[in-house]
Parts: structure tokens; C-alpha cells; sequence
């Protein structure tokens, strides 16, 4: 059995995008009211007397958009102080990161990824929903400074949506030829809210790998990481290439991971929220630690029947908050 010792924490269930495979325009959705968010303290209350005791070492950020939270550096440097971190990487749009590299690198922060869906603006622009000045340029000099600053590995996210962005995939993939970025590309998964493009479809992981392979040759790469992607590289490139194929492939069974919802509901899977617990009441009501720890461990105990495994439509609980209430 997989140890479960990967937490993705979001911050914050707001954004400042709209995209449309997440939370686009005139979705209805239910922002968490700010009383309800955990407070930096409770968060780091129960990292610190809660998730490490039940054996979690490696924390990543998420949101939302976690650059969105006003405290974000704050909880990155006392995060990384903790002796037990093994692991704090971030996952970000990338829009506020000119101006915060810097101070997330200096508080700790040693790797991040960035949602980067395509080269061009205007097909950029309409992925996340945007309809004034293009954002992509301010996005695309976050990425610059994050890669200057020292940020290492520097992954870069790719949803890749049939008919939006797929023609783009060669042109993405050579980002990692010169510089060691580390691209990669996710199936889309017509979830939650996935707007205009839950129609779409899906393009496989290996039939990217097969397209990349005609024109570079393909070869088997390494780069730090918790996550389920697999990763390979263009021949002599600085950085490597990695495949999320959680459309094509299950990786359910090597699943490491729970996630700590903005408001504090700790949830066993992406897909499936059966047996989430709801931490923030626990603290605020002033009950033990210990009986959230003994919940959190029963969690860990049961994780295995949780796991998505199949995708049945019929399984209880998925679906009910969007990726950017989950963070992705
Ligand atoms: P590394 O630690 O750098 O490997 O990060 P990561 O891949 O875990 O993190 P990131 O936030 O960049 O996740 C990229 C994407 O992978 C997510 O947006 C999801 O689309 C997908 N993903 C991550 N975790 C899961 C999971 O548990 N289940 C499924 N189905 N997809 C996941
Ligand atoms: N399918 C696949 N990936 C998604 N993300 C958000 N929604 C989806 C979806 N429907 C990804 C973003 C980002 C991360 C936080 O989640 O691209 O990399
Ligand atoms: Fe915001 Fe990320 Fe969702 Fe886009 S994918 S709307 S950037 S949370």
C-alpha cells in the first residue's frame, strides 16, 4: 500500500481567472465566506499537531489562486521553518508572481508550478476567461522571474483541451529545450465545471508522446516531484517533459495524497469526498487534537476503499466542488 504523506493545502477558494475548465464565467459557485477560511494559525496548528504527527512531511499550496491570500508568504515561511517539511512546492497561476518570486523564494519556497495553456494570448486569454488587456504577458514575465529568482524544478502546467490548444503541444514541449522547465501536459478532465469545453473530449498522454517523439525522438527523464505524472525528455534538453493521464491511465492505486480544503475539510481523494472531515469545526469548537488525529488516521486507514479507482457515475459525493474549490 501507498504511504499517504502528500498534502495539498488550498488557501483560498478564490481566484482572480475564470478558466473555463475550472470555474468559468456565471458558474455557480459558492465562495467560502471569509470567517469560514482557516486562519493561519489553526492552519499551522494543525500541520503542526495534527498532519505531521499522523505522518506528512511534504505540503504543497494551492488555491484558488494562492497568491491570493494576503498572508501567503507568512504561511510559506513557517511551513518551510517546520523541521519536519520535507517537501513545499506551490501551484499557481502565475499572475502575481513577478511581483512575489522573490519573497516566496526568500521565506522557503523552493519549487512551483504554473499554469501555462498556451503561447498564444489571445487562445490564452479566452481559456481563463479573460476580456480585458491580455493577461498572458504578465503571466509569461511571472514565469521569467520565478525561473531568474531560482525556483528549481520550475514546472509548467498545460491542460491541453481538443481544438484549443492542442496544435500547440510541439511549441510547448520545446520550452523545456533551453531552459530546465518542465512541462507538462494534463488531460483534460470534463469535470465540475468545465463550461465551453466539457464537450470536448480529451487527447491521451501517448498520443502527445507520439507526436513529440516524431519530431525530437523521446527519452526517459527525472525531475523532482510527488505527483502522478510520467516524465521524459527531448534528447539534450535542459528540462524534462511530464504526461498527467489521469483520463487514459488510473493512477489511483499509487495515490500519496489528501487535501485540506480552504475551509478546513480535509478530503481523501480529488474525485471523492466520502469520509471528509471537517477540521475546522473540530478546532473551533475546542474539542482534542487527539480525536483529530484519530479521525485523520481512521481517513488514512480507509483511504484505499475511498480511492477513485473507477470512474462510476454512480459513486457518492464526487463532483461536488469544482478544482478550484479543491485546488487542482
Ligand atoms: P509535483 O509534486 O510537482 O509532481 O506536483 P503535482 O503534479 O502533484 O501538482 P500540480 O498541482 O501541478 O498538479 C497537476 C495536476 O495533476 C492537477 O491539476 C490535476 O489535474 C492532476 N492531479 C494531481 N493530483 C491528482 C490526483 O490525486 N488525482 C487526479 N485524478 N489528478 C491529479
Ligand atoms: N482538468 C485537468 N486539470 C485541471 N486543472 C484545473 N481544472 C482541470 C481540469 N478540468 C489544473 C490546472 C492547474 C491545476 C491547479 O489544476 O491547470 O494546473
Ligand atoms: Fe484559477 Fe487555477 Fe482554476 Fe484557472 S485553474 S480558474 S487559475 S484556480
Amino acid at each position: 500500500m501507498n504511504r499517504v504523506d502528500y498534502l495539498r493545502i488550498s488557501l483560498i477558494d478564490r481566484c482572480n481567472f475564470q478558466c473555463q475548465y475550472c470555474m468559468p464565467e456565471g458558474a455557480d459557485l459558492a465562495y467560502v465566506q471569509r470567517q469560514d477560511i482557516l486562519t493561519q494559525d489553526e492552519l499551522l496548528r494543525l500541520i503542526r499537531e495534527v498532519f505531521i504527527p499522523c505522518g506528512f512531511t511534504r505540503f504543497r499550496l494551492t488555491g484558488g489562486e494562492p497568491l491570493l491570500r494576503p498572508d501567503v508568504v507568512q504561511i510559506v515561511g513557517a511551513i518551510a521553518r517546520l523541521p519536519q517539511t520535507q517537501d513545499l512546492a506551490m501551484t499557481t497561476n502565475g499572475f502575481r508572481l513577478a511581483e512575489m518570486a522573490q519573497d516566496l523564494y526568500d521565506a522557503g519556497l523552493r519549487r512551483i508550478n504554473i499554469s501555462l495553456d498556451s503561447l498564444d494570448a489571445s487562445i490564452f486569454d479566452t481559456i481563463i476567461g479573460n476580456k480585458g488587456k491580455t493577461r498572458w504577458q504578465q503571466v509569461w514575465s511571472g514565469i521569467q522571474t520565478a525561473y531568474t529568482v531560482g525556483f528549481d524544478p520550475l514546472k509548467l502546467n498545460v491542460v491541453v483541451v481538443p481544438g484549443v490548444n492542442d496544435h500547440e503541444v510541439l511549441d510547448l514541449a520545446a520550452l523545456s529545450i533551453e531552459r530546465a522547465w518542465h512541462v507538462r501536459f494534463i488531460e483534460f478532465m470534463p469535470i465540475g465545471n468545465a463550461g465551453l469545453f466539457g464537450d470536448r473530449g480529451w487527447v491521451s498522454s501517448e498520443e502527445l508522446r507520439q507526436r513529440i517523439r516524431a519530431r525530437w525522438g523521446l527519452s526517459e527523464g527525472e525531475v523532482r516531484g510527488n505527483g502522478p505524472a510520467d516524465v521524459f525528455q527531448i534528447p539534450g534538453a535542459k528540462g524534462t517533459l511530464g504526461f498527467i493521464s489521469q483520463m487514459s491511465e488510473c493512477f489511483c492505486d499509487r495515490c500519496n495524497r489528501m487535501r485540506l480544503s480552504a475551509d478546513g475539510w480535509l478530503r481523501p481523494c480529488l474525485l471523492n469526498e466520502s469520509g471528509q472531515i471537517d477540521l475546522k469545526t473540530l478546532l473551533r469548537e475546542g474539542r482534542s487534537l487527539h480525536d483529530a488525529r484519530q479521525a485523520v488516521q481512521h481517513l488514512l486507514d480507509i483511504k484505499p476503499d475511498i480511492n477513485f479507482k473507477e470512474r462510476d457515475p454512480g459513486t457518492e459525493g464526487i463532483y461536488n466542488r469544482t478544482m478550484s474549490q479543491i485546488g487542482g
